[in-house]
């Protein structure tokens, strides 16, 4: 496959950490993996932090197509900016990185139900790629609404979901004992990994 696109339950769930991290998990398989952030928002650095943390050699505008002016959701973005969301330009800048590399890790914007036009969604979007996704989810309280909603929102669309990485486990809420086993009985989607809480 030539992407993953990495969506989450939430915007802060971790997208740019669990992306940053299996793009360096794929290198250490060998595979030569990158990194793209398609949609961006202002305040909203992630391309700019993960070129600069992975060493990526790929123009910014390649990593981060587009570029949003405001710290707001992208269609709120749009209307505010009156701009238009060229969505050619993200699938032409995928179609060089994924020439250039075995594998492009895509990262989304917030979740899956975000719109990004009038029309189109980041799950639309997902399905234009013709990419599977991984969902980050929240080890705590409320993870399994939330996770249950997106796959629900990704089935719909029937996005092949690869795996669920659940992320920030801290050890001291009770709730995370049971989370990843509910949404693996609910789903049947795979747990990829359980990770902690890092600081
Ligand atoms: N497992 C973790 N341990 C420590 N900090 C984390 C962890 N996951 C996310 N964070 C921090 O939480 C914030 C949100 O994570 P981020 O990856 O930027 O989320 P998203 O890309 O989904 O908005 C960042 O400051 C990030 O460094
Ligand atoms: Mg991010």
């Amino acid at each position: 496959m030539p992407g993953i696109f990495i969506t989450a339950t939430d915007t802060n769930v971790g997208k740019t950490l669990i992306a940053a991290g299996l793009v360096n998990f794929f290198k250490n398989q060998g595979i030569n993996a990158g990194y793209m952030k398609p949609i961006s928002c202002s305040q909203d650095n992630d391309a700019v932090f993960v070129k600069k943390l992975l060493k990526l050699k790929d123009q910014l505008a390649l990593i981060n197509p587009i570029s949003l002016p405001y710290p707001l959701s992208p269609l709120a973005t749009v209307r505010k900016a009156k701009i238009k969301i060229d969505l050619k330009k993200i699938k032409r800048a995928f179609t060089v990185l994924s020439k250039k590399y075995d594998l492009v890790v895509v990262e989304g914007v917030g979740g899956a139900l975000v719109p990004i036009t009038e029309k189109i969604m980041i799950a639309d979007l997902i399905k234009q790629l013709k990419i599977p996704t991984i969902i980050v989810a929240r080890a705590s309280l409320g993870t399994i609404n939330h996770t249950l909603l997106t796959v629900e929102a990704l089935r719909k669309r029937k996005i092949k979901i690869q795996g669920i990485i659940m992320n920030g486990y801290t050890g001291d809420e009770l709730s995370e004992d049971d989370n990843a086993d509910i949404i693996f009985e609910q789903t049947k989607i795979p747990i990829l990994a359980k990770v902690p809480w890092l600081i």
